[in-house]
C-alpha cells in the first residue's frame, strides 16, 4: 500500500512562530515513516509557503534563508480535493515559460500552528474550502478557542466556572484610558491579569497590582492585540492541565499535570526557557498531578465537556487555576493546538507520539468522512427567471478573462 501524504503545517504570521517551529520539528520525528511521507510545510513570518528536506532541521530556523539548497517556495491549490502543492518553475531557453511543477499531493494535514494565522481558524477555514482533511478543531471551535474573550462567554454561557472578566478595544484605550482604568477598579479588585485576547505562550500577560502597573500592563497587551481582557487574578493558583483526545462525541482525557511556575505567572521563559528545543515538553511540572482524585475526576469530566461543547477535533489541552483558598476550580483557557501537541501527558497513559499521530490522522479523516455525507448540492431553479437591474456587460474589473 502506497503510504499517506502527511502535511505537516507550521510556522506562520505569529508572535508563537519559533514555539511552532519546535512542535511541528518534534511531531515530525516522531511520525511513523512506515506509514507517512511527511511533507513539511513551512509558512515564513512574511507568510510565504516552503518545503523541503531542510525544514527537518533546528538550524533551518535560525535564521531561516529561503535561499538555501533544497528549500523550495510552493504554493497550495485551493480546488476543492485536489490537496496538490506546487512550485514555480522559471523559464528554461528564449522561448520557454514559467510552469508550476507538482511538489506533493497531500492526503491529510497536521497543522502545529500555535496563535494567530493558524490556530485561530483560519488555516482551518483554507483547509474547509481545499477539502484536505486536517487533524485539528474546525474552524469554530479553532477561532472560540483563541480569542480569550469568546471563549469565556461561551464557556459562560455553558455554565462552566470563569473568572470575572472585563475587555476594552484598543480605539477605546487611545481615547480614554482613564475611563477604562475607571472601569476596571470598578468591576474587579486587585491584583488583575491582563491579556492580550488572542496571543499565547504568556506573551503579552501581565499581573497588575495597582493603577500604575494597570497602565504598564494595558500599554503592553495593546501592543499585541486590539482586544483586551482584564480578569480577576488568583492568588498562588495550582496550575493544572488535562488534554483531550478524539472526535464526534468520542473522546479521553488525559493524565493530568501540574506545571511548576517561578513566579506571580507562568512565564514564557518558564514554558520553553529551561530546554527550547523541547517546548513546551521541557516545562517543569508534576505528572500526574498531586491531586485529590476528586479533583482530578472533575477537571478530566470537565475537560470532556468542553470538549464536547466546543466540537472539537484532534488533540486539545485545557488549562485550570484552583484557587486554594477558595476551594475552586476555574478554567483558565483552552489551546485548540497545544505547545508540543501534548504528546508528554499522553505518553504519561501510555500512548506513545507515534501512536497520537495516528489517532490525530483518524480523527482527521472521520471528520473529512463525515463531510463528504453532507449534501452541498441543493438543486432549485430559482435563478432561472431572475433579472438584474444595472447594464449587462457594464465595464468589470477582470483583466484579459
Ligand atoms: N486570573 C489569573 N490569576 C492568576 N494567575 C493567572 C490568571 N490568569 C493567568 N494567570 C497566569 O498567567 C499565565 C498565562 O495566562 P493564560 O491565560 O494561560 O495565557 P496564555 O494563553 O498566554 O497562556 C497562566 O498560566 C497563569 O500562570
Ligand atoms: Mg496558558
Amino acid at each position: 500500500m502506497s503510504k499517506m501524504q502527511l502535511g505537516v503545517i507550521f510556522g506562520s504570521r505569529t508572535c508563537e512562530h519559533e514555539v511552532s517551529v519546535i512542535s511541528a520539528l518534534q511531531l515530525m520525528r516522531a511520525a511513523n515513516r512506515d506509514t507517512y511521507d511527511v511533507i513539511p510545510i513551512y509558512i515564513s513570518k512574511k507568510g510565504e509557503w516552503f518545503t523541503g528536506e531542510p525544514l527537518f532541521e533546528m538550524a533551518t530556523f535560525s535564521p531561516f534563508e529561503e535561499s538555501r539548497k533544497g528549500i523550495v517556495r510552493v504554493t497550495l491549490d485551493l480546488t476543492a480535493g485536489s490537496g496538490v502543492l506546487t512550485t514555480l518553475e522559471p523559464a528554461k531557453g528564449l522561448f520557454g515559460k514559467d510552469h508550476h511543477r507538482l511538489v506533493a499531493r497531500l492526503d491529510c494535514v497536521i497543522p502545529v500552528m500555535h496563535g494567530m494565522h493558524g490556530e485561530d481558524g483560519s488555516l482551518q477555514g483554507l483547509l474547509e474550502m481545499c477539502n484536505l482533511p486536517y487533524a485539528s478543531s474546525g474552524v469554530g471551535a479553532s477561532a472560540l478557542g483563541m480569542d480569550k474573550v469568546y471563549m469565556k462567554d461561551f464557556f459562560k454561557g455553558c455554565g462552566f466556572p470563569v473568572l470575572p472578566s472585563c475587555w476594552f478595544l484598543r480605539k477605546a484605550w487611545e481615547a480614554d484610558p482613564e475611563q477604562i482604568m475607571e472601569q476596571i477598579e470598578k468591576e474587579l479588585s486587585y491584583p488583575v491579569f491582563v491579556k492580550p485576547a488572542s496571543l499565547g505562550s504568556s506573551i503579552g500577560v501581565s499581573r497588575a497590582t495597582d493603577r500604575k502597573s494597570l497602565k504598564e500592563a494595558l500599554e503592553v497587551a495593546y501592543e499585541f492585540d486590539r482586544k483586551v481582557l482584564v480578569e480577576k487574578g488568583i492568588e498562588d493558583p495550582l496550575e493544572l492541565n488535562c488534554s483531550v483526545l478524539g472526535y464526534n462525541g468520542e473522546a479521553k482525557a488525559s493524565p493530568i499535570e501540574m506545571p511548576i511556575t517561578s513566579g506571580a505567572l507562568l512565564s514564557f521563559m518558564d514554558k520553553y526557557g529551561s530546554n527550547s528545543s523541547k517546548g513546551m515538553a521541557s516545562l517543569k511540572r508534576v505528572l500526574p498531578a498531586p491531586v485529590e482524585p476528586e479533583l482530578r475526576d472533575e477537571i478530566q469530566s470537565l475537560s470532556l465537556r468542553i470538549f464536547k461543547a466546543m466540537d472539537c477535533k484532534g488533540v486539545v489541552r485545557i488549562d485550570y487555576m484552583f484557587a486554594p483558598q477558595e476551594n475552586r476550580l476555574y478554567i483558565t483557557e483552552i489551546n485548540t493546538i497545544p505547545g508540543s501537541l501534548a504528546f508528554y501527558l499522553w505518553e504519561a497513559s501510555g500512548i506513545s507520539y507515534a501512536e497520537l499521530i495516528d489517532q490525530m490522522v483518524h480523527c482527521a479523516l472521520e471528520a473529512k468522512e463525515d463531510k463528504d455525507n453532507s449534501n452541498y448540492a441543493f438543486t432549485s431553479d430559482i435563478l432561472k427567471n431572475i433579472t438584474l437591474g444595472g447594464k449587462a456587460g457594464a465595464k468589470n474589473g477582470l483583466k484579459n478573462a
